[in-house]
Order: C-alpha cells, then sequence, then structure tokens
C-alpha cells in the first residue's frame, strides 16, 4: 500500500511499510499549509523545479533528515553547494532507489530561484514518475499540457497521476481534463490550485468533468489518499 498524503499546493508525501519521501515541499512559505517542516520524516526529497513554491524547504528538510535531494542536474547541484546531500538526474533517465524507481518527464515551464542577486537559472524543470511496489505515480510538476503525456502513459501506465490545474503557470482545468485522456491513469488529484489569487479554480469541476475510467479525488490539506 502506498499512501499519498497532500500538504498543499504541489507537495505531497508518500510512505510505504518502510519508505517515506516527500515532493516540492512547500510548507513554511505556504499559509494553507498544516505540516511544519521539522515534523516531516522522509528519507529522500523530490524536488521538480528551483521556484520558491516547490524548493519550498526542501534543503532544510533533507539536512535535518539526512535526506537526499533528487533533482535534475543543476538543481541538485545548487542544493549540494548549500551543504545538502543530492542525487543529480536529468529528463528521460531512471533510477532505483530503495524506496522505488524513480523516472524524470519534460515539463515545459522556468526553474529561475529568486535570490537577492536577481533570479538564478537551476536548469529546466520536471515531472516525476515514481514506481512504488509496482504502482506508477506521475507527479506532472509545473507544466502546460503537452502531446508526450500519452508517451508517459504508455510507458509507465499510470495508478495516480498529480496534475496542476491552476492555470497562469500551468496547465488550466481544460487542459488537465485533456491531460487526464492523454495520460490515462486509474486516479487523478488535481494540485497547484488556490494556494495564491491567480490559481484560483474550482477543483470539483476538474472531477467532474473526468472520463468514467478515472477517479478524481479533491485533498483538502492535511489528507490522504491509499493507492
Ligand atoms: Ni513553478
Ligand atoms: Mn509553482
Amino acid at each position: 500500500m502506498v499512501k499519498v498524503t497532500f500538504h498543499g499546493h504541489s507537495c505531497f508525501g508518500f510512505q510505504t511499510d518502510k519508505h517515506s519521501i516527500i515532493v516540492d515541499p512547500y510548507l513554511s512559505g505556504n499559509p494553507h499549509a498544516k505540516t511544519k517542516p521539522e515534523d516531516i520524516k522522509v528519507e529522500a526529497v523530490l524536488l521538480t523545479h528551483g521556484h520558491g513554491d516547490h524548493i519550498g524547504d526542501g534543503i532544510e528538510i533533507a539536512k535535518a533528515n539526512n535526506a537526499v535531494i533528487i533533482a535534475p542536474f543543476e538543481l541538485a547541484t545548487f542544493c549540494q553547494e548549500q551543504g545538502a546531500e543530492a542525487h543529480p538526474m536529468h529528463i528521460g533517465g531512471s533510477f532505483d532507489f530503495a524506496f522505488g524507481r524513480v523516472t524524470l518527464t519534460i515539463a515545459h515551464h522556468g526553474s529561475g530561484l529568486s535570490t537577492d542577486k536577481g533570479i538564478l537559472y537551476l536548469g529546466n524543470p520536471c515531472g516525476f514518475v515514481v514506481n512504488f511496489e509496482g504502482r506508477n505515480v506521475y507527479h506532472a510538476g509545473d507544466t502546460g499540457l503537452f502531446y508526450d503525456m500519452k508517451l508517459i502513459g504508455e510507458m509507465y501506465p499510470l495508478d495516480l497521476a498529480l496534475l496542476p490545474i491552476g492555470s497562469n503557470f500551468t496547465m488550466g482545468i481544460p487542459e488537465a481534463v485533456k491531460a487526464v485522456e492523454l495520460l490515462a491513469p486509474n486516479n487523478v488529484i488535481p494540485m497547484h490550485y488556490n494556494t495564491f489569487d491567480v490559481i484560483k479554480q474550482n477543483p470539483e469541476e476538474f472531477i467532474s468533468r473526468l472520463p468514467e475510467t478515472v477517479k478524481g479525488t479533491v485533498l483538502n490539506v492535511g489528507e490522504s489518499f491509499e493507492l
């Protein structure tokens, strides 16, 4: 069993009997988050890109847990420079970790981190397919719709897809509905909406537009889904 917990925005925790990881832990900066970074216990932190609402507390959580950061090369190297342990990967590559097999996918987006000295570009953003105990979970990261989502669904038949629906920075509801058609997952959970005014959406509208073959679930912050 894989327990998938929504921590708000694009942050999800994944727990199996023996393993625990987190993706895009934007907690201390997110007024809707209910979990404190110091309460997160994980062995790996996966980061899709360098924007502040995704890198979030990732470096601090990794250091506190002696956890490895898994991210595209440039972002992983930046995290190493900040003193965290990191495992650099890149788009199209896969690696077997103790908790499961991680594959990096494309994402159409940016990956610049705002700093005192301006924007620091941290390479390409990504999405992740993680195979936990034979079940494939796709976390799309921040992205627009792309037709290669069909390829992702074909290569890694998906038990669960986590898709942004907020629009403005990523896909909105119409695009995410099309993404579901291309990916053909068994389950889908929307993310990256309602955190800021510009990404206000009604997630129930997204669920109501899904094909009958796909089960959609809206998670409130702190709620979990069992796979
Ligand atoms: Ni972003
Ligand atoms: Mn974002």
